[in-house]
């Protein structure tokens, strides 16, 4: 089913969207080298509970991972890019990392990642991976609105991951969102112009471009959750979460400084 929000649920959307958008950026200003990623998981605890928020994370068992995930927020390194599950690790520099959360206030969710370099110098692999997938959400935002179908979205995000040269894995994708984290429609990251749902105003849309260097293909970690590229080459992922609205597209997560 489709959930469509109300105007108090969209309103809160853009509550439970800006604290996404402000603790990852948060985060971000933080994670350095010499940081640990269970650090990085209590400080995203820490946040979440002093918001009044819940994590979407901690208790959430679904069939791709083993067992209650039983962290905050999703640590991927390098080669490991969805569901990274946070252990001891400390960050170098240079590493990419990937910070992928999701909570929910007052009933309603929001779903956000970013990938960004540890560290003062950025590998030039790090940079064109990151701005790839931050170019292919800006392409799928652009492709969204009320009437448009999710295969706009896909075609849109799939055509700039192609042209950039890399590999698209139709495993996982984008979603719907809104009263839980994970609903329909599912929003692969290619896909045909004019094809599957339309999009109207009240939908909540997690989009989700993700990559790996040189393969298509995930191998699960040892730990049941997180997935890294079967080649061990790097790997990125942008997530925003954004509205259908009369007009266009609203993105949800956003942090401070850009949403005014
Ligand atoms: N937020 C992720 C997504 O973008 C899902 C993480 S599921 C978890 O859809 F269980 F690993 F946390
Ligand atoms: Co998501």
């Amino acid at each position: 089913m489709i959930e469509i929000l109300d105007p108090t649920q969209l309103a809160r959307a853009r509550d439970t969207g800006a604290l996404v958008g402000d603790i990852l950026q948060t985060l971000k200003g933080r994670a350095e080298a010499g940081t640990n990623l269970l650090d990085i998981d209590r400080w995203t605890k820490e946040m979440i509970d002093r918001a009044g928020a819940e994590s979407c994370y901690v208790d959430y068992a679904p069939s791709f991972g083993r067992g209650p995930f039983g962290h905050y927020i999703c640590t991927g390194v390098n080669d490991a890019v969805l569901h990274g599950l946070p252990h001891d690790y400390t960050l170098a520099d240079g590493d990419l990392l990937t910070l992928d959360l999701a909570v929910a206030k007052r009933g309603v969710a929001a779903d956000a990642a970013i990938s960004f370099t540890v560290g003062g110098t950025e590998p030039p692999e790090n940079t064109a991976m990151i701005g790839a997938t931050e170019r292919a959400l800006a392409a799928g935002i652009a492709a969204a609105g009320p009437g448009a179908r999710i295969g706009d979205i896909s075609h849109a995000i799939g055509t700039v991951l192609r042209e950039a040269g890399y590999p698209i894995n139709t495993q996982f994708g984008g979603h719907g969102i809104g009263s839980t984290m994970h609903q329909d429609p599912h929003v692969p990251n290619t896909g045909r112009p004019g094809r599957g749902p339309k999009l109207r105003p009240g939908l909540l849309l997690a989009l989700e471009p993700w990559i790996m260097a040189d393969t298509a293909e995930l191998v699960t970690d040892a730990d049941g959750w997180t997935l890294r590229s079967a080649t061990g080459c790097r790997t990125a992922h942008s997530e925003h979460t954004i509205a259908i609205t009369d007009d266009g597209a609203e993105i949800l997560t956003l942090p401070e400084q850009a949403r005014r």
